[in-house]
């Protein structure tokens, strides 16, 4: 795709980048703060990021911003960041008025009914706009999706709608969350740690990695920049040569 901003000529932008916001917690400690306030920094990350992506020509970028490990938190903790997203779902109303889808990912029957409905609410909201899709993975894992996927395959098989030998990786695939949305081209992992913490697990089957020990809220645009340029240079191959 043809670059819009700040990247040399030629650059090839990834269609998809997955975000595995990680190190608000770390970020906080270092400054003796609650770890609720490393999230409240990371959620303006997310704004700043977001509208960067945009600018770089980015078609799709997905966030995590809860695994479905992370309910293993403090419940004091979990609450901060429930909050968080009631708070910022809200805001996440401005993108709409920047021309940008935004969906969700993740089992949703866990969270509140007024977090469910803000979601439900955006997502009807912006569905008709196309400058980007902003994917935010909530209460998401990548073996809780895969298992969803089956157990609605399980259930077209149950009313005959379906034969077992028909089940196809492409099945699976439009049977998963990301419905319609491209794999992930480029997974960046802030803050050091390097593995995908279930994070997309089947749709970066074949993504580029990224890491960085720049903790989340420290993440800037021009470090989003940099990884676009690492995976600029990369020679995809896909299993060919
Ligand atoms: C990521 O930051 C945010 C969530 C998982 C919700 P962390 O809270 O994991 O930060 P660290 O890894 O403890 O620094
Ligand atoms: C991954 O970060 C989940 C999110 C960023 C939402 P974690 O901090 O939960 O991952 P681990 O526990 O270090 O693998
Ligand atoms: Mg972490």
């Amino acid at each position: 795709m043809a670059v819009k901003a700040a990247l040399p000529e030629g650059t090839k932008v990834p269609c998809h980048v997955g975000v595995i916001m990680d190190g608000n917690g770390r970020w906080a400690k270092k400054r003796g703060l609650p770890r609720k306030f490393g999230h409240r920094e990371g959620a303006k990350t997310f704004r700043e990021i977001t509208r960067h992506a945009k600018r770089l020509g980015i078609s799709y970028i997905t966030y995590y911003a809860f695994s479905t490990e992370n309910w293993k938190r403090p419940q004091d903790e979990v609450n901060a960041i429930m909050e968080l997203f009631e708070k910022y779902l809200d805001e996440v109303r401005d993108f709409i008025e920047e021309n940008i889808r935004v969906r969700f990912i993740g089992d949703r029957s866990k969270l509140s009914e007024n977090l469910q409905r803000k979601m439900a609410s955006v997502e009807e909201d912006s569905k008709d706009f196309d400058s980007m899709t902003l994917v935010l993975a909530i209460n998401y894992g990548g073996r809780d999706e895969i298992a969803h996927s089956c157990r609605a395959l399980a259930e077209k098989v149950r009313r005959g709608e379906l034969e077992p030998d028909d089940i196809s990786t492409e099945l699976i695939e439009q049977n998963l969350y990301t419905e319609e949305i491209p794999p992930v081209d480029l997974v960046i992992r802030p803050s050091g740690e390097q593995r995908l913490s279930n994070f997309m697990i089947w749709q970066a089957a074949y993504a580029e990695f990224y890491y960085t020990n720049i903790l989340w809220p420290d993440f800037k645009g021009s470090d989003l920049e940099a990884a676009v340029l690492d995976y600029s240079e990369r020679n995809r191959r896909f299993g060919g040569i």
